[in-house]
This record gives structure tokens, C-alpha cells and sequence, in this order.
């Protein structure tokens, strides 16, 4: 995928608001060290130096913003009161989140163009960093959903669809309606483009392959398909169609014979996030995929999440990639 070569050509500035874990100064020294990117990490200095000192690692390039004293609060406080009044924000409640919560400072940081863009979540659940996404970020004009894909890098290539697939919603969106599932093809076509250089060909899953089945939950993948067509899109997609006959050959030509892009698909739509979440922990444990992401698409800068149990590795791959999607 060549994203390490991309980010270093396009050398953007990342926060990592979650300078008390570790991880996270050991990363962004290897950030620097590998120049992907031009890490700013949220934290308390003495602290992250010793840790630096005892791993023998050095901090020369990262940018350190004091946690506890951040030289920004007042100009942040105001810009969170301007955003979220309706929503009851006050300057004081507007301080003490910014204090208390890095996600909502390095959102901040981006929102006021002091950082591109934004990598957290190995301290936090990704329900509290796609809040400050949502809340200070918010969506790109024109856009109406924020959702996720993960680019599932697999041990073996297929003739077929190769060696990259792209999973989508596996984390935002916990029921999504046909409209957001919709929009969650359409992102994703984006996102394979501009980050993976893939050319999307999108399969709306379920548990029914083109009316072998009826119930609710397929009317709203029928109804998905639907929408992709009003808006007469300009990628390949298929909807309503089971798991196997989206990237088998053989079983797309029994079930779906009529579909071009079944048995070929390069983006899975799963139908909500428990099968999303599910569906790509599975491939990647049972599989041996790496799992890149969530790459959360449609803010209008880019904010990524980690999990809580990444490693070095996962922060840099993904600051890397972040750095992609700050570029675009
Ligand atoms: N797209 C666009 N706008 C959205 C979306 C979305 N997907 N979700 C919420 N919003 C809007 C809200 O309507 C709200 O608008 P408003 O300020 O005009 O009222 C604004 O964004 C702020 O939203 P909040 O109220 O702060 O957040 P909400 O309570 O709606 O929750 C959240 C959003 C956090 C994304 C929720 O849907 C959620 O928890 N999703 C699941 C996250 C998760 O736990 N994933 C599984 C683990 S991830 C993993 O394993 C990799």
C-alpha cells in the first residue's frame, strides 16, 4: 500500500492527545525517526522526557503541548462555547472539558488548524473520541454521515478481488438506515481511492442473496441499493447479497449470476455495526488479516481511533495513514 511512503511526501502535522500512555511517546519519537509525519503530543513533559530517558529513545521533533497548563485553553474555551452554545456550553464547562479531556483539546487543535489532523484512543473508547470528532469537527460540507471503514490487509492475494479489502461500518454507525448505508458506500469508494489507490466495487451485505430471503432488516440493504441508484453513482455495487456471494466466484455465479461486481467486491457494507465489529475482529483473528483502522470517514478533517490494545506499531501505521487522509 506504499501509505509510509505517501505520508512522508505529504509531512503533515498529527496530534496525539494521549501523551500519559507509553506507547504514545514511544511512537511519536519513531514518527519522527521515520518522518510519516509531524507528531504534537498532548502531555506532561517531565513525565514523557523520563519515560523517554528510561526506554533510551529521544524526543528531538515531537512537539510537546503542556496537558496540565496548554497555552491555548482560552481560544479553544471560546470556539467550543461559539460551537456547542445550543447544546448548553458554557465557558467554564467548555474549560474544564478541554482540561480534563485530550480528545476534545486535539480536536480542538485541528478545528483551529493548530494540527491536520488527529490520532487518540489508546486511552479512551472510540465513543469518546468520535464525540469530539463530531462535536468540534463536525462533517465535511455536503456530507451528512460519519462512519468508518478498516482496510483488511490479507495473508494471501486472491485473483479476484487481491489482497485488500475494505470493511465498512465496523465502528460508528449502530443501526444505520438505508440512507446511511448509502452514504457508508459512497465514503468508502472515496476513502479506497484516495488512501489504498483502489477502485471500489461495493457488495451491501446481509443474510440474503437477491430475495432468498425476506425480512425488515434486507428491505433496508434493497432500499440502500436503491438510493446508490437515484444518485446514479459512478462505481460498481451490488446490494443484497450474503457474505460468500460478495468475494466467491463460484457461489456469486450460482446465487447472483446477473451481477457483475458479486464474487468480485472489494468493499463489504455490513448491514449494522454489531455484524461490522464482529465480522472484522473475526476476519483478523480466525484470518490473520492486519486491520487498519477505523479510518472514520466524512469530518472534515481527519480523526482517527485506536484501540485500547494497540502497539507501537498500530499508533505509527495509523498516524501514517491519517496523514494520507489529511493530504486528500
Ligand atoms: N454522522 C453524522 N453525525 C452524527 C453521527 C454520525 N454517524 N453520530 C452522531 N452525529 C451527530 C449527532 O446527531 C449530534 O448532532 P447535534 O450536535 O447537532 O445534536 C452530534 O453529531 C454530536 O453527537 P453526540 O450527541 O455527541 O454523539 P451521539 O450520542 O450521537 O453518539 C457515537 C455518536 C459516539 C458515534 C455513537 O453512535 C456510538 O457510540 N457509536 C458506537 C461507537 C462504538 O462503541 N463502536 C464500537 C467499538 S469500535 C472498534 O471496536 C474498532
Amino acid at each position: 500500500m506504499k501509505i509510509r511512503e505517501k505520508a512522508r511526501e505529504v509531512q503533515k502535522s498529527v496530534v496525539l492527545p494521549e501523551g500519559t500512555d507509553e506507547r504514545v511517546v514511544t511512537a511519536a519519537a519513531k514518527i519522527v525517526e521515520l518522518g510519516v509525519a509531524k507528531p504534537i503530543v498532548l502531555g506532561h513533559r517531565e513525565d514523557m522526557e523520563r519515560v523517554a530517558n528510561d526506554l533510551g529513545i529521544s524526543l528531538r521533533g515531537v512537539e510537546i503541548i503542556e496537558a496540565k497548563n496548554p497555552p491555548k485553553l482560552e481560544t479553544y474555551a471560546q470556539k467550543l462555547v461559539e460551537l456547542r452554545e445550543k447544546k448548553g456550553m458554557t465557558l467554564e464547562k467548555a474549560r474544564e472539558i478541554l482540561l480534563t479531556d485530550p480528545n476534545f483539546y486535539g480536536a480542538m487543535m485541528v478545528k483551529l488548524k493548530d494540527a491536520d489532523a488527529m490520532v487518540s484512543g489508546s486511552n479512551s473508547p472510540t465513543a469518546d473520541v468520535l464525540r469530539a470528532g463530531l462535536q468540534v469537527i463536525g462533517t465535511r460540507p455536503g456530507i451528512k454521515t460519519v462512519s468508518s471503514v478498516f482496510v483488511m490487509e490479507l495473508t494471501e492475494r486472491q485473483e479476484s478481488y487481491g489482497d485488500v479489502l475494505l470493511f465498512g461500518d465496523c465502528s460508528v454507525i449502530p443501526v444505520p438506515t438505508a440512507e446511511q448505508l448509502a452514504d457508508i458506500a459512497e465514503a468508502s469508494v472515496v476513502t479506497a481511492h484516495n488512501v489504498v489507490g483502489m477502485q471500489g466495487k461495493v457488495a451491501l451485505m446481509t443474510f440474503s442473496t437477491k430475495g432468498s430471503a425476506h425480512h425488515p432488516d434486507v428491505d433496508v440493504v434493497i432500499e440502500a441499493g436503491k438510493i446508490l441508484e437515484e444518485r446514479n453513482v459512478k462505481f460498481q455495487y451490488t446490494a443484497e447479497v450474503q457474505a460468500d456471494a460478495a468475494i466467491v466466484k463460484s457461489i456469486a455465479m450460482k446465487k447472483c449470476p446477473e451481477s457483475k461486481v458479486a464474487g468480485n467486491a472489494n468493499i463489504l457494507i455490513f448491514p449494522n455495526l454489531a455484524a461490522g465489529n464482529i465480522g472484522y475482529k473475526l476476519v483478523q483473528r480466525l484470518a490473520g488479516a492486519n486491520a487498519y483502522g477505523p479510518l472514520i470517514q466524512g469530518l472534515a478533517a481527519p480523526i482517527n481511533d485506536l484501540s485500547r490494545g494497540c502497539s507501537v506499531d498500530d499508533i505509527v501505521n495509523l498516524v501514517a495513514i491519517t496523514a494520507v487522509q489529511a493530504a486528500e
